[in-house]
């Protein structure tokens, strides 16, 4: 299979997924790729494994690289099952002398594939600062936890100056393309985005440290190849995604409002246009999502890239709408931080949904704006009140800011 040189004596030796399209329920309209990487040295190592069934594609990969020689070692970044799933079967076909990982990554092992198995690996627990030579390049270890399970750790290849981080900097998207800068960086960009707002957003404090005890301990980093995606290897593409994760941790976002709704007879998505012609007012971007017609992902990425968004649903049966409870829930779980919000909605002869979404949403700590309710159809003057809470949040967003 072909080979691909990622820098110096490291190679990519992944492989690719072009239809998972329900990555444990981000929807994943691009498929994506199990990065491992293999550096070719006086010792042979292979960071990181793949989803069980894709074991013979980095296989063929890494005997395409190494021929017969030895792996002598294994390195194991993170054991969610998209990167160990294969690693019984690997170990088995690679008899690596030895198995690295950090001493979460090793108890999690064993529960998934058997204290017996595991035991029989060789493991040799690593922690931050630990280090391991293969000859020209030295492996240095960083615990990484919640990047992205407690047990998640990187790897930085200190001669080649090149990070290998696991899910950090990955991005869903499968391309015959291996390097960032070969494909349109806008798409590689929108599904970076679309990566750290489905998997990474709960854990800006922790990106935070991370980035904090990069410059701590002074890595250098000229490459960085995660384990999903493409790999950013110019110095402005790895200046970027760094700038990127810089902001995203810190809940920064662009002047745009999110109008996220559902609807049943069109009163709420009238409410829905309504309110997005004021924020056009004044100036300030507005994206508007239809819950059962856009996926949960995509909605998702619009949270993390807006500085407000609001919540539309009808009331039905005395709740708010499936889709939107369901959006809810999901939310709740990313827990996005520094965001104005607010509820609007229709309801026949009772409410109830608006109610219910305002109160969820406070329960985010958001910047909330008093919510809109109205009753079968909105009349000309609601329609006026909701442009006019267009303004409000618009005003807000350019506020916010300053
Ligand atoms: Fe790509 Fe957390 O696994």
């Amino acid at each position: 299979m072909e080979r691909y040189l990622l820098k110096d004596d490291i190679w990519w030796t992944g492989a690719i997924d072009w239809n998972v399209r329900d990555f444990h329920g981000y929807e994943t309209l691009r498929g994506t790729t199990y990065n491992a990487y293999l550096i070719l040295d006086e010792k042979v190592a292979l960071v990181d494994g793949c989803r069980e069934g894709f074991g013979p594609e980095v296989l063929a990969r890494v005997r395409g690289c190494c021929g017969l020689r030895p792996v002598d070692y294994l390195i194991i970044n993170h054991v969610e099952p998209d990167h160990s799933g294969a690693i019984p079967w690997l170990v088995e076909q690679l008899s690596p002398e030895r198995v690295f990982c950090s001493k979460r990554a090793r108890d999690v092992l064993a529960v998934y594939y058997g204290g017996a198995t595991v035991d029989g690996w060789n493991i040799q627990v690593v922690a931050t600062g630990d280090e391991v030579s293969l000859g020209r390049n030295t492996l240095q270890f960083i615990e990484a936890p919640m990047l992205h399970w407690p047990d998640s750790m990187f790897t930085y290849v200190k001669q080649a100056k090149t990070l290998l981080p696991n899910d950090a900097f990955g991005q869903h998207l499968a391309t015959s393309k291996r390097f960032a800068d070969e494909v349109d960086l806008s798409v590689v960009m929108e599904e970076a985005s679309k990566y750290y707002a489905n998997i990474l957003m709960p854990f800006g404090t922790q990106i935070q440290k991370m980035l904090a005890k990069i410059g701590e301990l002074g890595l250098e980093i000229e490459a960085i190849g995660p384990s999903h995606g493409v790999i950013w290897r110019r110095p402005e593409d790895v200046a970027r995604i760094v700038e990127a994760y810089a902001g995203w941790s810190d809940f920064q976002a662009p002047e745009r409002v999110s109008l996220i709704y559902d609807t049943m007879w069109h009163s709420t998505e009238q409410m829905t246009m309504a309110i997005a012609d004021g924020v056009a007012q004044e100036g300030v971007d507005c994206v508007v999502a239809r819950l059962s017609s856009n996926p949960r992902s995509e909605v998702a990425r619009m949270v993390l890239e807006s500085r407000a968004f609001l919540v539309g649903s009808p009331t039905l049966n005395n709740n708010m709408f499936p889709t939107v409870g369901e959006f809810l829930t999901y939310i709740r779980g990313l827990r996005p931080r520094k965001r104005i919000s607010g509820a609007y909605g229709s309801c026949g002869w009772a409410g109830g949904a608006v109610k219910q979404i305002d109160a969820e949403l406070r329960t985010l700590g958001l910047d909330m704006v008093e919510p809109i309710e109205v009753k079968y159809r909105p009349s000309e003057d609601q329609l006026a009140a909701c442009v006019e809470l267009g303004r409000q949040v618009a005003g807000k967003v350019k506020t916010a800011g300053e």
